[in-house]
């Protein structure tokens, strides 16, 4: 963490609000999920220019299959559109695109778009944008625990030497530190399956803002929310 600047290094957002925003409108709950990319643009802006290191935005959960399928198919050729669309900005901006959760359940479309893109960003170093797709905590977990359990079974793991970080590195989020702050919009304040074994000292903030109003300046004034936190770890504060 940066504390001197209080800058946190990673900021995860649950982008909510995107199907009230259209039906306030009287418009098809996809143009919310299409108004919600320019906020995406909007907080990659805002945190590269305050040095935020990794944003990851919840984009599906595994729980997003179960919605009416034209929903569904929407959403994917968003991602698809997206992620093509947008490549050049994030190369010039030096983004690095991954991905988290289990992408088997997408179509072949759908995968080779996002393989893509993780390729042509691959020397991004300014800031990692994680986007869990199909993802949620509780499936991520079991993977990992089952991934554990192999390495048990195969006499190369002692069950006593399985520790926190075991788990840790066995996550899909293995390789970049935990969030420091999580920002869900639309006023719900829940965490929604999404990183409740990373979010364990994550600052949350619950702005009321739907998903695709939200800008730059709202951006920046999670930051100045999270700058005022006093982040103690369980531990005492300094004198
Ligand atoms: C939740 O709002 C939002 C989603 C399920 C989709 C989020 C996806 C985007 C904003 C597209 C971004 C694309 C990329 C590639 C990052 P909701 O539909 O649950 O809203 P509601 O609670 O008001 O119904």
């Amino acid at each position: 963490m940066s504390e001197q600047k209080r800058i946190p290094q990673h900021v995860a957002i649950i982008m909510d609000g995107n199907g009230r925003w259209a039906e306030l409108r009287g418009k098809d709950r996809s143009e919310g999920h299409a108004a919600g990319i320019e906020p995406v643009r909007a907080s990659l802006r805002a945190a590269v220019r305050n040095g935020v290191r990794y944003l990851t935005l919840y984009a599906f959960s595994t729980e997003n299959w179960g919605r009416p399928a034209a929903e569904v198919d929407a959403l994917m050729e968003l991602f698809c559109q997206c992620v093509a669309n947008e490549a050049p900005e994030l190369i010039r901006q030096g983004v690095r695109v991954c991905m988290i959760g289990d992408r088997s359940r997408f179509s072949e479309k759908v995968r080779s778009a996002l393989e893509s893109i993780e390729k042509q960003t691959a020397d991004g170093k300014v800031l990692t944008l994680i986007l869990a797709l199909n993802y949620s905590s509780r499936s991520e977990i079991t993977r990992a625990v089952q991934q554990i359990a192999r390495r048990v079974a195969a006499g190369e793991l002692a069950p006593e030497a399985i520790t926190e970080q075991t788990l840790s590195e066995s996550l899909d989020t293995a390789p970049w530190p935990d969030p420091d702050l999580i920002v869900r919009t639309s006023g719900e304040q829940r965490l929604s399956n999404f990183l409740l074994w990373q979010a364990s000292y994550a600052e949350l903030w619950f702005p009321e803002v739907l998903w695709p109003d939200f800008t730059e300046r709202d951006f920046d004034r999670a930051l100045e929310e999270y700058a005022r936190r006093d982040r103690r770890f369980g531990l005492v504060k300094d004198k």
